[in-house]
């Protein structure tokens, strides 16, 4: 029988190419979103890459009525829980609501999974719980840092409450068991440029911020520091395709539903093991595309990392997932994606 897993956000960047590659995979999906951060142009963007005719279900987490009716109306075999806010700067301003937001939204899916015996969650966690590292590239066993932001600790917050709930529960009707994937900089969009990244406002991440400017909409991209201790001066990060990305989640999921996890927690980095500066991606940019970016240096950006890249080794292995996509591909699709977004025919 086809397994049904839910996606609680799904209606976001990473959640909509999620769902789209679990029912490549042969999963039903049920997709669940307040659409407090997107709006339907991605969930259509699904229907049209998969042909599947996929029900909306307009839901806040943090309603946990809500919440239960999902779970009563739908029988779900594991979770991909996504729906939280996810902006620094933000956080920083307005930590309340990060924290009430993020931190409920969970809690009430661990209760209502744990109450209706459905017993795998697997939760989106961030390189950033590893803050400023003492060596690169990371592993799963390298050290968290103290968060730097209200957005970053509720990825700890999180992380500590699957791994509690996970001990608690074990052996009893509701158990939990659990899968952190830690992503590096999610990029991209799908190849179909159906559904990508749809920020709001001005974006604070690289690679929206230079589709942008390729587009007009902004006039320079500013590159925040170029008198970093790495090789050309900028920043190093792992910048991981979201096609690639969302397929670490259908392995993630099959490990659950199929038995073969070998901890009832686990902790998987998502990258590609291959750091790469601003400005050799900005070059790859604009090489690729065959275009040149308006762009200058600007000061550093408080609360930059120098450097942090994955060892994705244990992905690799354990999961059988490795990234595939090479930054050319990746950055075409994002690309094609923004020139879909600005109307242009036959992208
Ligand atoms: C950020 C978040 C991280 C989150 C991730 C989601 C911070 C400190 N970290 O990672 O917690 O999980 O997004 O994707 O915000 N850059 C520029 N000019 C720009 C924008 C960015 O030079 O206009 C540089 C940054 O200085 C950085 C690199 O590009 O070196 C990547 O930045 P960004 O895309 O914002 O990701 P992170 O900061 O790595």
């Amino acid at each position: 029988m086809k397994k049904t897993v839910l996606v609680s956000g799904g209606a976001g960047f990473i959640g909509s190419h999620v769902t789209v590659e679990l029912i490549e995979a042969g999963y039903d999906v049920v997709v669940a979103d307040n659409m407090s951060n997107c709006d339907k142009t991605c969930f259509e963007g699904v229907k049209k890459i998969t042909g599947k005719d996929l029900k909306f279900n307009l839901v806040d987490f943090c309603d946990m009525e809500a919440v239960n009716k999902l779970f009563s109306e739908n029988r779900i075999d594991a979770v991909i829980h996504f729906a939280a806010f996810k902006a620094v700067g933000e956080s920083v301003a307005k930590p309340v609501m990060y924290y009430k937001n993020n931190l409920e939204s969970f809690l009430n899916v661990l209760e209502a999974a744990s109450g209706h015996g459905c017993h795998n969650i697997l939760f989106s966690s961030s390189a950033t719980v590893y803050g400023e590292p003492d060596a690169v590239p990371v592993t799963e066993k390298s050290p968290r840092k103290p968060a730097t932001s209200p957005y970053g600790n509720t990825k700890q917050m999180c992380e500590d409450i699957l791994q509690d709930t996970v001990k608690a529960t074990k052996g009893s009707d509701g158990e939990i068991k659990g899968i952190l994937l830690r992503y590096f900089n999610p990029i991209g969009a799908h190849p179909s440029a159906l559904i990508g990244e749809l920020p709001r406002g001005v974006p604070n991440n690289l690679v929206p911020f230079i589709t942008q400017t390729a587009i007009g909409k902004r006039e320079c991209l500013s590159i925040f520091g170029n008198d970093y201790p790495t090789p050309d001066g900028t920043c190093l990060r792992d910048y991981i395709d979201i096609v690639d990305l969302a397929k670490a989640h259908v392995s993630a999921v099959g490990r659950m539903l199929e038995g073969k996890m070998k901890e009832d927690c686990e902790v998987f980095n998502i990258g590609t093991g291959r750091p790469l500066s601003v400005l050799e991606l900005v070059n790859a940019f604009e090489k690729v595309n065959n275009l040149k970016l308006n762009y200058k240096f600007a000061p550093r950006r408080a609360g930059d990392v120098t450097a942090i890249w994955a060892d994705p080794t244990l992905a690799n292995t354990e999961m059988g997932w490795k990234a595939t996509r090479t930054i050319e591909e990746t950055l075409e699709a994002a690309w094609k994606w923004e020139k879909h977004l600005a109307g242009y025919e036959n992208v």
